[in-house]
């Protein structure tokens, strides 16, 4: 029997190789409309109420003091210069500390050169992981603005790690976290015959971290964005390098195309095949896409936090 036939078939697990990770996650960046989700949700009223007006209110207008920002796993930092860049129109001194390990951070810097908004902002730039943060600096430190966008499925445990966060913030202060669901997109891609090898796609999902709040009593506001990815590489192009590194983004899988057991390839397949939408481009082309939909999680420090 062809190896590629047998179900007991090791798929590794792409987070266990950060360089292909990076390389599926370019992909990624290039077929979704998360930009332009999250630009909208930045400059929306829930961010300006529930996060801008909620952390003036924590400093009683009293604008000239320093906030305190952490960004994890803030990557080329485009989002995070937007949440920062709308903070600027309220706060006259923000400090913005970066918690990002891999050469991304690099980007986040020419992005930060680029944008005036940021001559108001001071940045310490950390090039580790959030537990390799904790290690060297500790909790003392505190902050009034704590953004987690899409990182989560990096940091383990989210029992552990949402105590970590909480810790990091000031009384009053605002963690956000943005996480996919369990029902849609890679929450749901139908790879769950395969969750006891710990070696396959182990991605955390929002009702994970929504459990792991509740179960710690920390009270939250849930709400969601869609994004949509154009999978019309995968899905009609054999030989498409850009499709199957976006496929392996999307399985949490290194070389799912060429490693999955065909059984696994089919149903995963299948599962495509059953939910995609097909489109018309301006230019007459078929376009397939795929929808997949976050949570955004705000939790505020509570008073009474020690
Ligand atoms: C999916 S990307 C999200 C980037 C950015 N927040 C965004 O949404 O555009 C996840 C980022 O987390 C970083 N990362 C990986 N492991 C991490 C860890 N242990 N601690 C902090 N960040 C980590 C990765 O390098 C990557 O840049």
């Amino acid at each position: 029997m062809m190896a590629s036939n047998m179900s007991e078939n090791k798929l590794f697990n792409l987070l266990s190789d950060m360089k292909h990770y990076h390389k599926t996650y370019a992909a990624y960046c290039s077929k979704t409309t998360k930009w332009q989700e999250m630009h909208k949700w930045t400059e929306s009223a829930e961010f300006e109420s529930n996060v801008v007006a909620n952390l003036s209110k924590y400093f009683s207008g009293n604008m000239d003091q320093q906030i305190r920002v952490l960004g994890i796993g803030s990557g080329d930092g485009i989002l995070e210069m937007h949440q920062l860049q709308k903070l600027t129109a309220k706060f006259l001194k923000i400090s913005a500390s970066v918690v990002e390990p891999s050469e991304l951070i690099t980007k986040y810097k020419d992005t930060v050169g680029m944008n005036p908004a940021a001559d108001n902002i001071t940045f310490e730039w950390y090039k580790q992981t959030f537990d390799e943060y904790l290690a060297c600096h500790g909790s003392d430190k505190k902050y009034h603005f704590i953004s987690v966008v899409h990182a989560v499925y990096f940091l383990g445990d989210p029992d552990v790690f949402i105590q970590k966060l909480y810790k990091l913030l000031e009384p009053g202060g605002i963690l956000l976290v943005i996480v996919v669901t369990d029902h849609t997109g890679s929450g749901c891609i139908p790879l769950h015959k395969l969750k006891d090898d710990k070696t396959t796609n182990n991605y955390v999902n929002s009702f994970q971290v929504t459990a792991a709040l509740e179960k710690l009593q920390i009270y939250y506001t849930q709400s969601t964005y869609t994004e949509t990815y154009n999978i019309t590489d995968f899905m009609t192009n054999d030989d498409s390098e850009e499709g199957e590194l976006l496929l392996d983004f999307m399985t949490g899988t290194i070389n799912f195309k060429k490693s999955a057991p065909d059984d696994v390839r089919d149903r995963v397949m299948h599962h495509f095949q059953q939910v995609l939408r097909i489109e018309k481009t301006d230019d007459g082309d078929e376009k397939i896409s795929y929808e997949e939909i976050s949570d955004i999680l705000l939790v505020t420090r509570g008073d009474k936090a020690k």
